[in-house]
Parts: C-alpha cells; sequence; structure tokens
C-alpha cells in the first residue's frame, strides 16, 4: 500500500489524475473503475483540462462505474450516471455506448446485479479502480458488516450513509434507501487500486483503514491485502497517521 501525500485537495486532484494520466497513456483501451461523491470531482476536472490540452485521449476507454442509487433513472439529477455525464464523460472523447453504472432503473435486484458483473467481465476486468472512502469505511456502497460481499449486490444504505448524502438531496427523506454496489470481490480483483482522501473528517477512518484490523466492519480494511493499491491523501487526512 502506497501513501502518496498531498498537501490539499488540489494538489490531491493533480496527483490522483496523474496516476489515471499514466494508466490511460500506457494502455488506452483500459477498463477504467470510477466512483462518484465529492472526493474525485477535481480528479475529473484535471482530466478533463489535460483532455483538452490534448495529452489525453479516451476514445478506447472502458469506463465501469461503482454504484447507483437503486430507482433512479439515469436523467435524474441525483443518479450517479448523470453525475458521471456531467462530471466527466459530457467533455472528453469517450464512447458513451462503453460507460458502464449499475441499472438503476432495474427492479429486480438479482438480475441488476447479475447483469453488472456479466459487464464487468466481458470487459476483462477492471484496470485501475478509482475509490472514494466513506466515514464509516464503505467503498462503494459496500457497508460495514459481518463479511466481505463478492460480487455487485443491493445494499440497505446505512444511517451514516444517507446523512452523508442528504446534501445532494432536496431532503434526507429524498435521498434513496437501497442502491447496488459493486462488491468487495470485484473491486479486489482490480489490477490497480487508487484511492482519494481529503479532508480533517477522514482522518480517523483513513487510520483504522491503513493501520487497524483487516475487519468487514471496516470494509475498506480489506485493501491492506490488495497488492497495488495507491491511497492519495491530503494533510488534514493524514493527520492522524
Ligand atoms: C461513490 C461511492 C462512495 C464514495 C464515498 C465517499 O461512487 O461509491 O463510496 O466514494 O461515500 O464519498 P465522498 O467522496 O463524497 O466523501
Amino acid at each position: 500500500m502506497i501513501i502518496c501525500k498531498a498537501k490539499d485537495y488540489k494538489d490531491l486532484s493533480r496527483k490522483a489524475a496523474n496516476i489515471i494520466s499514466a494508466q490511460v497513456i500506457m494502455k488506452p483501451n483500459c477498463v477504467l473503475g470510477l466512483a462518484t461523491g465529492s472526493s474525485p470531482v477535481g480528479t475529473y476536472e484535471q482530466l478533463i483540462e489535460r483532455y483538452k490540452k490534448g495529452d489525453l485521449d479516451f476514445s478506447c476507454i472502458t469506463s465501469v462505474n461503482l454504484d447507483e442509487y437503486k430507482g433512479l433513472a439515469p436523467d435524474n439529477d441525483q443518479s450517479y450516471r448523470y453525475f458521471m455525464n456531467t462530471n466527466l464523460f459530457n467533455h472528453v472523447n469517450i464512447d458513451k455506448t462503453r460507460t458502464f453504472v449499475p441499472n438503476g432503473l432495474e427492479p429486480d435486484s438479482g438480475k441488476a446485479c447479475r447483469e453488472y458483473d456479466e459487464i464487468i467481465e466481458k470487459a476483462g476486468g477492471i484496470d485501475l479502480q478509482l475509490l472514494g472512502l466513506g466515514h464509516n469505511g464503505h467503498i462503494g456502497f459496500n457497508e460495514p458488516s459481518d463479511a466481505f460481499t463478492n460480487g455487485t449486490n443491493c445494499v440497505n444504505l446505512t444511517e451514516s450513509t444517507i446523512e452523508a448524502n442528504k446534501r445532494f438531496f432536496e431532503s434526507e427523506a429524498d435521498v434513496p434507501r437501497q442502491a447496488y454496489t459493486m462488491g468487495i470481490r470485484s473491486i479486489m480483483m482490480s489490477k490497480k487500486i487508487l484511492v482519494v482522501v481529503s479532508g480533517e473528517d477522514k482522518a480517523d477512518i483513513l487510520k483504522k483503514v491503513v493501520c487497524g484490523a483487516i475487519t468487514p466492519k471496516v470494509p475498506a480494511s480489506v485493501l491492506q491485502l490488495h497488492p497495488d493499491v495507491t491511497i492519495v491523501a491530503d494533510d488534514a487526512a493524514r493527520s492522524l497517521l
């Protein structure tokens, strides 16, 4: 596990974008696993800037996103598909037919999860998976539990996640209670993993993830077992390490 030190959010975003850019340049037809949330927004801005300068080409990239709220349509401005379109895909030359997000509109959870696992498998697995870190240690929407998840699964969001995500919705009642998420096994099968962590409010959980016991109660702690993980964290997030 490599901890890459960043001064602040801007520095973190630049460093994370450097790592993703290197991946795209070295393997132009790679499969990128992508995340939503606040943490990667600056990284996506940096990637867009590099694309506009002519330094990056996304035309042969395939992407698979970590998760999607169950019940939200792709054009709902709170859906993760909408987030990805507005924060990255609409601004670079990626072929949108090769960008995948779990199907939030599929009411049959078993079917939605099976189909998403097939998409990941057909793509040949993930070359580089970008992750943010939840305050309770979740990655994707894999919440603390008694066992690590395998493939894509439908989760009931915890109170802490609903609380953290309500800032994006009109009210807490509007936050969907379920989501489809890539499983821990699928994340761990990625060749490389890049985690972006910013802010003092993540310091405590980052310490548990890096130095604590490997336990499904802190899902991201499993990353200690992956052979190629880079965590880019700013000074505030690293303050307890
Ligand atoms: C997003 C995702 C989540 C977030 C995590 C951190 O696709 O799967 O695990 O990465 O909740 O969110 P932020 O970055 O908003 O603190």
